[in-house]
Protein backbone atom coordinates (compact mmCIF):
# COMPACT_ATOMS: atom_id res chain seq x y z
CA UNK A 1 0.00 0.00 0.00
CA UNK A 2 1.71 3.46 -1.29
CA UNK A 3 1.84 5.96 1.90
CA UNK A 4 1.10 8.98 -0.22
CA UNK A 5 -2.38 8.50 -1.74
CA UNK A 6 -3.34 4.52 -0.60
CA UNK A 7 -2.41 3.22 -4.13
CA UNK A 8 -3.01 -0.09 -3.82
CA UNK A 9 -0.80 -0.93 -7.13
CA UNK A 10 3.22 -1.16 -7.19
CA UNK A 11 4.53 0.11 -9.70
CA UNK A 12 6.08 -2.13 -12.52
CA UNK A 13 9.75 -0.92 -12.57
CA UNK A 14 12.31 -2.79 -15.72
CA UNK A 15 15.42 -2.25 -15.00
CA UNK A 16 18.15 -1.62 -18.67
CA UNK A 17 21.79 -2.50 -17.62
CA UNK A 18 24.43 -4.64 -18.77
CA UNK A 19 25.81 -5.02 -16.20
CA UNK A 20 24.40 -7.76 -13.49
CA UNK A 21 25.44 -6.75 -10.52
CA UNK A 22 24.04 -3.51 -10.73
CA UNK A 23 20.91 -5.23 -11.72
CA UNK A 24 20.56 -7.45 -8.81
CA UNK A 25 21.47 -4.72 -6.67
CA UNK A 26 18.66 -2.61 -7.75
CA UNK A 27 16.24 -5.52 -7.68
CA UNK A 28 17.34 -5.89 -3.47
CA UNK A 29 16.95 -2.25 -2.92
CA UNK A 30 13.22 -2.31 -4.82
CA UNK A 31 12.32 -4.74 -2.84
CA UNK A 32 13.85 -3.43 0.35
CA UNK A 33 12.11 0.05 -0.47
CA UNK A 34 8.17 -1.68 -0.89
CA UNK A 35 6.49 0.33 -3.22
CA UNK A 36 7.89 -0.61 -6.83
CA UNK A 37 7.42 -3.96 -8.07
CA UNK A 38 10.68 -5.07 -10.20
CA UNK A 39 9.37 -6.85 -12.92
CA UNK A 40 12.57 -7.32 -15.21
CA UNK A 41 16.13 -6.63 -16.58
CA UNK A 42 17.04 -6.75 -19.93
CA UNK A 43 19.37 -5.02 -22.03
CA UNK A 44 17.37 -5.01 -25.06
CA UNK A 45 15.12 -1.38 -25.67
CA UNK A 46 12.49 -2.83 -27.79
CA UNK A 47 11.41 -5.19 -24.93
CA UNK A 48 11.26 -2.53 -22.62
CA UNK A 49 9.40 -0.23 -25.50
CA UNK A 50 6.79 -3.20 -25.71
CA UNK A 51 6.48 -4.01 -21.83
CA UNK A 52 5.98 0.09 -21.31
CA UNK A 53 3.46 0.09 -23.75
CA UNK A 54 1.25 -2.46 -21.78
CA UNK A 55 1.59 -0.73 -18.13
CA UNK A 56 -0.50 2.08 -17.03
CA UNK A 57 2.02 3.27 -14.60
CA UNK A 58 5.89 2.04 -14.76
CA UNK A 59 9.46 3.09 -13.77
CA UNK A 60 12.54 2.60 -16.36
CA UNK A 61 15.83 2.56 -14.35
CA UNK A 62 18.34 2.52 -17.22
CA UNK A 63 22.16 2.59 -16.66
CA UNK A 64 23.69 4.46 -19.49
CA UNK A 65 27.46 3.95 -18.44
CA UNK A 66 28.82 2.20 -21.61
CA UNK A 67 26.40 3.31 -24.78
CA UNK A 68 24.99 6.79 -23.34
CA UNK A 69 23.92 7.77 -26.67
CA UNK A 70 21.21 4.88 -27.83
CA UNK A 71 20.48 5.01 -24.12
CA UNK A 72 19.69 9.26 -24.44
CA UNK A 73 17.39 8.25 -27.66
CA UNK A 74 15.70 5.66 -25.58
CA UNK A 75 14.89 8.19 -23.03
CA UNK A 76 13.37 10.98 -24.80
CA UNK A 77 11.18 8.35 -26.85
CA UNK A 78 9.93 7.09 -23.81
CA UNK A 79 9.42 10.73 -22.03
CA UNK A 80 7.37 11.77 -25.04
CA UNK A 81 5.56 9.20 -26.19
CA UNK A 82 4.51 7.65 -22.13
CA UNK A 83 3.50 10.49 -19.63
CA UNK A 84 3.34 7.60 -17.18
CA UNK A 85 7.11 6.18 -17.04
CA UNK A 86 9.34 7.53 -14.75
CA UNK A 87 12.77 7.38 -15.86
CA UNK A 88 15.70 6.77 -13.70
CA UNK A 89 18.95 7.49 -15.58
CA UNK A 90 22.18 5.90 -13.95
CA UNK A 91 26.00 6.31 -14.96
CA UNK A 92 28.92 5.49 -13.78
CA UNK A 93 31.00 8.02 -15.32
CA UNK A 94 28.70 11.21 -14.49
CA UNK A 95 30.16 14.52 -16.10
CA UNK A 96 28.72 17.90 -16.77
CA UNK A 97 27.90 17.15 -20.51
CA UNK A 98 26.15 13.77 -19.95
CA UNK A 99 23.73 15.16 -17.25
CA UNK A 100 22.79 18.22 -19.47
CA UNK A 101 22.01 15.40 -21.83
CA UNK A 102 20.24 13.67 -20.30
CA UNK A 103 17.99 15.76 -18.73
CA UNK A 104 17.37 17.41 -22.39
CA UNK A 105 15.57 14.22 -22.62
CA UNK A 106 13.21 15.52 -20.22
CA UNK A 107 14.55 12.78 -17.83
CA UNK A 108 14.77 15.07 -13.99
CA UNK A 109 16.21 11.75 -12.63
CA UNK A 110 19.68 10.83 -12.60
CA UNK A 111 22.54 9.14 -10.06
CA UNK A 112 25.72 8.33 -10.65
CA UNK A 113 26.75 4.57 -9.90
CA UNK A 114 28.25 2.35 -7.63
CA UNK A 115 24.49 3.45 -6.00
CA UNK A 116 24.39 5.20 -2.80
CA UNK A 117 21.47 3.91 -1.04
CA UNK A 118 19.74 7.17 0.58
CA UNK A 119 20.32 8.92 -2.76
CA UNK A 120 18.21 5.73 -4.56
CA UNK A 121 15.74 5.85 -2.16
CA UNK A 122 15.35 9.66 -1.87
CA UNK A 123 14.48 9.59 -5.70
CA UNK A 124 12.46 6.90 -5.59
CA UNK A 125 10.00 8.69 -2.85
CA UNK A 126 10.10 11.62 -5.14
CA UNK A 127 9.47 9.64 -8.18
CA UNK A 128 6.09 8.06 -5.84
CA UNK A 129 4.87 11.06 -4.36
CA UNK A 130 5.07 11.84 -8.59
CA UNK A 131 2.50 9.38 -9.53
CA UNK A 132 0.27 9.90 -6.53
CA UNK A 133 0.26 13.81 -8.13
CA UNK A 134 1.40 15.00 -4.91
CA UNK A 135 1.91 18.61 -5.08
CA UNK A 136 5.58 18.91 -5.38
CA UNK A 137 7.36 20.31 -1.97
CA UNK A 138 9.06 23.79 -2.60
CA UNK A 139 12.80 22.86 -2.95
CA UNK A 140 15.04 23.72 -0.67
CA UNK A 141 16.05 27.95 -1.63
CA UNK A 142 19.29 27.43 -3.16
CA UNK A 143 21.22 30.97 -3.05
CA UNK A 144 23.48 31.80 -6.45
CA UNK A 145 25.62 34.78 -6.54
CA UNK A 146 27.65 35.73 -10.14
CA UNK A 147 30.31 37.33 -8.93
CA UNK A 148 33.55 38.91 -10.54
CA UNK A 149 35.66 42.23 -9.30
CA UNK A 150 35.52 42.95 -12.78
CA UNK A 151 32.96 45.30 -14.67
CA UNK A 152 31.92 44.14 -18.04
CA UNK A 153 32.45 41.05 -17.58
CA UNK A 154 28.83 39.26 -18.07
CA UNK A 155 27.58 38.96 -14.29
CA UNK A 156 24.45 40.90 -15.01
CA UNK A 157 23.96 39.09 -18.67
CA UNK A 158 24.58 35.71 -17.14
CA UNK A 159 22.27 36.20 -13.89
CA UNK A 160 18.78 37.62 -16.02
CA UNK A 161 19.46 34.81 -18.64
CA UNK A 162 19.82 32.34 -15.78
CA UNK A 163 17.26 33.25 -13.54
CA UNK A 164 14.57 33.65 -16.28
CA UNK A 165 15.40 30.05 -17.62
CA UNK A 166 15.39 28.59 -14.04
CA UNK A 167 11.73 29.91 -13.76
CA UNK A 168 11.30 28.86 -17.07
CA UNK A 169 12.62 25.26 -16.64
CA UNK A 170 11.75 24.30 -12.29
CA UNK A 171 8.30 26.74 -12.78
CA UNK A 172 8.91 27.14 -9.48
CA UNK A 173 9.63 31.16 -7.54
CA UNK A 174 12.69 32.18 -8.49
CA UNK A 175 13.98 35.72 -7.32
CA UNK A 176 16.02 37.67 -9.03
CA UNK A 177 17.79 40.59 -7.39
CA UNK A 178 19.72 43.08 -8.26
CA UNK A 179 22.33 44.39 -5.00
CA UNK A 180 24.23 46.60 -7.98
CA UNK A 181 22.42 49.49 -6.32
CA UNK A 182 23.94 52.64 -7.81
CA UNK A 183 24.46 50.97 -11.38
CA UNK A 184 21.65 48.18 -11.33
CA UNK A 185 20.97 47.51 -14.81
CA UNK A 186 18.78 44.28 -14.82
CA UNK A 187 15.73 46.58 -15.14
CA UNK A 188 17.32 47.62 -18.73
CA UNK A 189 18.58 43.97 -19.74
CA UNK A 190 14.81 42.78 -18.96
CA UNK A 191 12.86 46.06 -19.84
CA UNK A 192 11.07 46.01 -16.62
CA UNK A 193 9.77 49.31 -15.02
CA UNK A 194 9.28 48.16 -11.70
CA UNK A 195 7.10 49.69 -8.99
CA UNK A 196 8.10 48.33 -6.16
CA UNK A 197 11.93 49.20 -4.78
CA UNK A 198 14.22 46.55 -2.58
CA UNK A 199 15.56 49.86 -0.84
CA UNK A 200 12.11 50.50 0.70
CA UNK A 201 11.50 46.61 1.25
CA UNK A 202 15.03 46.69 3.17
CA UNK A 203 13.93 49.52 4.92
CA UNK A 204 10.83 48.14 6.19
CA UNK A 205 12.09 44.16 6.66
CA UNK A 206 10.11 43.89 9.81
CA UNK A 207 6.39 43.99 7.49
CA UNK A 208 7.43 41.54 5.03
CA UNK A 209 6.32 38.32 4.95
CA UNK A 210 5.38 35.47 1.67
CA UNK A 211 1.81 36.91 1.62
CA UNK A 212 3.73 40.84 1.12
CA UNK A 213 6.15 39.30 -0.93
CA UNK A 214 4.15 37.21 -3.88
CA UNK A 215 1.39 40.23 -4.01
CA UNK A 216 3.73 43.08 -4.43
CA UNK A 217 6.18 41.81 -6.38
CA UNK A 218 5.65 42.13 -10.35
CA UNK A 219 6.14 38.45 -11.96
CA UNK A 220 8.55 38.86 -14.92
CA UNK A 221 6.11 37.73 -18.33
CA UNK A 222 4.44 34.88 -17.58
CA UNK A 223 7.40 32.77 -15.72
CA UNK A 224 7.28 32.42 -12.15
CA UNK A 225 10.10 35.06 -12.04
CA UNK A 226 10.24 37.66 -9.84
CA UNK A 227 12.59 40.55 -9.98
CA UNK A 228 13.74 42.62 -6.95
CA UNK A 229 15.43 45.77 -8.07
CA UNK A 230 14.74 49.49 -7.80
CA UNK A 231 13.12 51.61 -10.37
CA UNK A 232 16.53 53.71 -11.99
CA UNK A 233 14.89 56.94 -10.34
CA UNK A 234 14.81 55.27 -6.28
CA UNK A 235 18.43 55.37 -5.00
CA UNK A 236 19.05 54.75 -1.86
CA UNK A 237 22.10 52.34 -1.60
CA UNK A 238 24.36 54.15 0.61
CA UNK A 239 22.53 53.28 3.89
CA UNK A 240 22.02 49.79 3.52
CA UNK A 241 23.64 47.67 6.08
CA UNK A 242 24.69 44.03 5.60
CA UNK A 243 22.09 43.42 8.30
CA UNK A 244 19.54 44.38 6.47
CA UNK A 245 21.00 41.65 3.11
CA UNK A 246 20.97 38.76 5.92
CA UNK A 247 17.89 39.54 6.95
CA UNK A 248 16.39 39.95 3.29
CA UNK A 249 17.76 36.37 2.15
CA UNK A 250 16.34 34.98 5.54
CA UNK A 251 12.92 36.29 4.18
CA UNK A 252 13.20 35.34 0.62
CA UNK A 253 14.08 31.63 1.32
CA UNK A 254 11.11 30.49 2.85
CA UNK A 255 9.00 32.26 -0.49
CA UNK A 256 11.86 31.71 -3.30
CA UNK A 257 13.07 27.69 -4.05
CA UNK A 258 16.13 30.21 -6.30
CA UNK A 259 17.44 33.40 -5.76
CA UNK A 260 19.84 34.47 -8.24
CA UNK A 261 21.87 37.50 -7.14
CA UNK A 262 23.51 40.02 -9.04
CA UNK A 263 26.51 42.21 -7.99
CA UNK A 264 28.60 44.74 -8.35
CA UNK A 265 32.20 44.61 -9.40
CA UNK A 266 33.68 44.67 -6.26
CA UNK A 267 33.84 43.73 -2.53
CA UNK A 268 31.72 45.89 -0.46
CA UNK A 269 29.67 45.05 2.63
CA UNK A 270 26.35 43.89 0.72
CA UNK A 271 28.11 41.77 -1.77
CA UNK A 272 30.28 40.28 0.77
CA UNK A 273 27.01 39.28 2.62
CA UNK A 274 25.19 37.92 -0.73
CA UNK A 275 28.59 35.87 -1.30
CA UNK A 276 28.63 34.21 2.54
CA UNK A 277 24.83 33.23 1.95
CA UNK A 278 25.79 31.73 -1.08
CA UNK A 279 25.29 28.36 -1.71
CA UNK A 280 26.97 28.83 -5.43
CA UNK A 281 29.07 31.36 -6.37
CA UNK A 282 29.68 31.64 -9.81
CA UNK A 283 33.32 33.48 -10.40
CA UNK A 284 32.86 34.95 -13.62
CA UNK A 285 35.75 34.89 -16.01
CA UNK A 286 37.16 35.72 -19.31
CA UNK A 287 39.93 33.83 -21.00
CA UNK A 288 42.69 37.16 -20.74
CA UNK A 289 45.51 37.79 -18.52
CA UNK A 290 44.19 40.42 -16.42
CA UNK A 291 40.89 39.06 -16.15
CA UNK A 292 42.25 35.73 -14.84
CA UNK A 293 44.86 37.80 -12.39
CA UNK A 294 41.32 39.91 -10.77
CA UNK A 295 39.89 36.04 -10.78
CA UNK A 296 43.02 35.12 -8.92
CA UNK A 297 42.96 37.06 -6.43
CA UNK A 298 39.17 36.80 -6.20
CA UNK A 299 40.02 32.80 -5.27
CA UNK A 300 42.46 34.19 -2.59
CA UNK A 301 40.53 36.08 -0.67
CA UNK A 302 37.64 33.89 -0.88
CA UNK A 303 39.95 31.49 0.35
CA UNK A 304 41.20 33.89 3.33
CA UNK A 305 37.72 34.15 3.99
CA UNK A 306 36.81 30.71 4.95
CA UNK A 307 34.61 30.24 2.16
CA UNK A 308 33.73 26.17 0.86
CA UNK A 309 36.01 25.38 -2.03
CA UNK A 310 33.37 23.76 -3.91
CA UNK A 311 30.83 26.60 -3.71
CA UNK A 312 32.71 28.33 -5.66
CA UNK A 313 32.62 27.47 -9.62
CA UNK A 314 34.46 29.07 -12.57
CA UNK A 315 32.65 30.05 -15.23
CA UNK A 316 34.30 31.67 -18.20
CA UNK A 317 32.52 33.85 -20.25
CA UNK A 318 32.71 34.92 -24.41
CA UNK A 319 34.55 31.53 -24.79
CA UNK A 320 36.11 31.39 -28.29
CA UNK A 321 37.75 28.08 -29.18
CA UNK A 322 40.30 29.61 -30.51
CA UNK A 323 41.06 32.05 -27.71
CA UNK A 324 45.21 32.10 -27.25
CA UNK A 325 44.62 31.45 -23.76
CA UNK A 326 42.98 27.77 -23.56
CA UNK A 327 40.53 26.19 -20.93
CA UNK A 328 43.31 24.04 -19.83
CA UNK A 329 45.64 27.24 -19.18
CA UNK A 330 42.72 29.03 -16.97
CA UNK A 331 42.55 25.82 -14.89
CA UNK A 332 46.27 25.41 -14.08
CA UNK A 333 46.35 29.59 -13.46
CA UNK A 334 42.92 29.01 -11.24
CA UNK A 335 44.21 25.74 -9.77
CA UNK A 336 40.43 24.93 -10.14
CA UNK A 337 38.25 23.09 -13.03
CA UNK A 338 36.67 25.17 -15.52
CA UNK A 339 32.44 24.38 -14.30
CA UNK A 340 30.80 26.54 -17.29
CA UNK A 341 31.92 27.87 -20.62
CA UNK A 342 29.30 30.67 -22.06
CA UNK A 343 29.97 31.19 -25.83
CA UNK A 344 31.50 34.47 -27.49
CA UNK A 345 28.22 35.67 -29.11
CA UNK A 346 27.99 39.87 -29.75
CA UNK A 347 25.78 39.87 -32.47
CA UNK A 348 22.67 37.80 -30.18
CA UNK A 349 23.72 39.44 -26.98
CA UNK A 350 24.02 42.82 -28.51
CA UNK A 351 20.12 42.26 -30.03
CA UNK A 352 19.37 41.39 -26.72
CA UNK A 353 20.31 44.33 -24.77
CA UNK A 354 19.22 46.37 -27.07
CA UNK A 355 15.21 44.54 -27.49
CA UNK A 356 15.46 44.40 -23.80
CA UNK A 357 14.61 40.52 -24.07
CA UNK A 358 16.09 37.66 -22.49
CA UNK A 359 18.82 36.14 -25.45
CA UNK A 360 16.12 33.13 -25.64
CA UNK A 361 14.16 35.22 -26.94
CA UNK A 362 15.73 36.39 -29.87
CA UNK A 363 16.76 33.41 -30.80
CA UNK A 364 16.69 29.87 -28.38
CA UNK A 365 19.16 28.19 -30.70
CA UNK A 366 21.82 30.17 -30.75
CA UNK A 367 24.75 28.94 -28.44
CA UNK A 368 24.60 31.50 -25.79
CA UNK A 369 21.08 30.77 -25.43
CA UNK A 370 21.16 26.88 -25.11
CA UNK A 371 24.46 27.97 -23.14
CA UNK A 372 22.50 29.41 -20.19
CA UNK A 373 19.39 27.09 -20.67
CA UNK A 374 21.86 23.90 -19.55
CA UNK A 375 23.80 26.09 -16.90
CA UNK A 376 19.91 26.42 -15.56
CA UNK A 377 19.41 22.75 -15.94
CA UNK A 378 22.61 21.80 -14.25
CA UNK A 379 21.62 24.22 -10.89
CA UNK A 380 18.28 23.09 -10.77
CA UNK A 381 16.92 20.84 -8.27
CA UNK A 382 18.29 17.94 -7.30
CA UNK A 383 20.81 17.14 -4.18
CA UNK A 384 21.87 14.45 -6.51
CA UNK A 385 23.37 17.05 -8.62
CA UNK A 386 24.72 19.28 -6.16
CA UNK A 387 27.01 16.46 -4.83
CA UNK A 388 28.37 16.08 -8.54
CA UNK A 389 29.08 19.75 -8.69
CA UNK A 390 30.97 18.92 -5.38
CA UNK A 391 32.88 16.32 -6.92
CA UNK A 392 33.46 18.23 -9.86
CA UNK A 393 35.03 21.13 -8.31
CA UNK A 394 38.00 18.64 -6.78
CA UNK A 395 40.50 18.45 -9.06
CA UNK A 396 42.22 15.85 -7.15
CA UNK A 397 39.05 13.73 -7.95
CA UNK A 398 40.77 11.23 -10.79
CA UNK A 399 37.96 9.07 -10.93
CA UNK A 400 36.02 12.10 -12.59
CA UNK A 401 36.95 12.83 -16.38
CA UNK A 402 37.71 16.54 -17.35
CA UNK A 403 34.57 18.12 -17.87
CA UNK A 404 34.88 19.91 -21.07
N1 LIG B 1 28.62 35.71 -24.00
C1 LIG B 1 28.69 36.95 -24.47
N2 LIG B 1 28.99 37.20 -25.77
C2 LIG B 1 29.06 38.46 -26.24
N3 LIG B 1 28.84 39.54 -25.51
C3 LIG B 1 28.55 39.39 -24.19
C4 LIG B 1 28.46 38.08 -23.61
N4 LIG B 1 28.14 38.25 -22.29
C5 LIG B 1 28.04 39.57 -22.07
N5 LIG B 1 28.29 40.27 -23.21
C6 LIG B 1 28.27 41.73 -23.37
O1 LIG B 1 29.21 42.30 -22.51
C7 LIG B 1 28.72 43.54 -21.99
C8 LIG B 1 28.82 43.53 -20.48
O2 LIG B 1 27.94 42.55 -19.97
P1 LIG B 1 27.25 42.69 -18.55
O3 LIG B 1 26.43 41.46 -18.36
O4 LIG B 1 26.53 43.99 -18.41
O5 LIG B 1 28.52 42.68 -17.60
P2 LIG B 1 28.68 43.08 -16.04
O6 LIG B 1 27.35 42.91 -15.40
O7 LIG B 1 29.71 42.15 -15.52
O8 LIG B 1 29.15 44.49 -16.00
C9 LIG B 1 27.30 43.69 -22.50
O9 LIG B 1 27.29 44.57 -23.58
C10 LIG B 1 26.92 42.31 -22.93
O10 LIG B 1 26.04 42.33 -24.00
MG1 LIG C 1 26.26 44.35 -14.26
Amino acid sequence: MCYYCSMGQKISTIVISEDKHTQELIKLYLEEFGEFNFLAATDDFSKAYEAVKELSKSLIIIDISDYPDPGLNFMAKISQEFENCKILALSDRPNVDLIVKVMRTGVKNFLSLPLIKNDFFTILSDILSEFCGQQKKKTKCRILTVFSNKGGIGKTSIASNLAVELAKITKENVALIDLNFQLGDITTVLDLKPSFNISYMLQNLDKINEDFLLSTLEKYKDTSLYVLADPPYFKQADNISPIQISKLFEILKDTFSYIVVDTSAGFDAKTMKALEFSDLIFLVTTANLPALRSSQRCLELFNKLGFDNSKIQILINRYMENDEIKKEDVEEVLGKKIFWKVPNNYFTMMSAINKGVPVAEINQDSNVARSYKDLALMVSDSVYKQNLIKKFSSPANEVMERIF
